[in-house]
């Protein structure tokens, strides 16, 4: 098998399976570190999973948030994966305004993007061309495959120099700011929570067809060893046991 996965009756229980490994990774990686940087991304299912995660022992004190992607809208938006994760993680659990690192969608998709590799490069202090190491990265995958806001057959899937980009994504008629393949390959603990029965061929796709990231976005992270999917049932009914 070509991932590390697990699965659960309902998607409320992967969520919560999901949730305790995020904390785990990130006390684990708050032993040995003054803090840790943790990317999340947007779209439906992390709502179910912030909520589990509030109710994780997280010292959110240390952890700066980033995002894998964002839509090309203000953060009051109801579109925004920072509003998104702002109602249902950063406040109730009341992440220092300091640790939080969005991406300001607000602006032109362009000048967004540029904003957004500026401060990746500042935090992460990188030298030029060399994208950034998260320490945990929390993926959703959508049902044609793709993950962040890289979606089949986009010409970004073959950027290995910049961190993110601006996209706009045809299928949704929207522009969007979204992390690279280099950077998302580059954490060292990343998850995917993945559940509902419309994802299950995408997932049976991603792991079990040949390498064609083009056509599978998802496998971008395929054969990394920090990778581990949380599945409901639905979206595991057509992987091989
Ligand atoms: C986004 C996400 C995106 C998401 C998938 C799955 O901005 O939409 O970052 O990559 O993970 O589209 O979305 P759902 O969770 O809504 O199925």
């Amino acid at each position: 098998m070509s991932f590390r996965w697990h699965c659960y009756p309902t998607p409320l229980e992967a969520a919560a399976a999901a949730a305790r490994h995020l904390a785990e990774l990130l006390a684990t990686r708050l032993a040995g570190n003054a803090s840790a940087s943790f990317a999340v991304s947007g779209g439906s299912t992390p709502r179910l999973l912030f909520d589990e995660l509030l109710s994780q022992p997280v010292d959110w004190a240390r952890v700066h948030v980033f995002w894998v992607d964002e839509r090309a809208a203000p953060p009051t938006h109801a579109s925004s994966n920072y509003r998104l994760a702002a109602e249902h993680l950063l406040r109730p659990a009341r992440v220092p305004e300091k640790n939080i690192h969005r991406v300001r969608a607000e602006l032109p998709p362009e000048i967004a993007a540029e904003r957004y590799r500026q401060e990746l490069a500042a935090f992460f202090a990188l030298p030029v061309g060399q994208p950034p190491a998260f320490d945990v990265m929390q993926l959703g995958m959508g049902a044609d495959a793709h993950t962040a806001s890289l979606f089949p057959g986009e010409k970004l899937l073959e950027d290995r120099e910049r961190s993110a980009a601006a996209v706009f994504v045809e299928k949704h008629a929207q522009w969007r700011v979204t992390l690279l393949p280099g950077t998302l390959r580059r954490a060292r603990a990343s998850l995917f929570l993945v559940s509902g029965a419309d994802k299950a061929e995408a997932v049976r796709a991603v792991f079990e067809e040949p390498a064609d990231p083009h056509r599978y976005p998802a496998q971008i992270l395929r054969g990394n060893p920090g990778v581990t999917w949380f599945l409901d049932d639905a979206a595991a009914r057509l992987l091989k046991k």
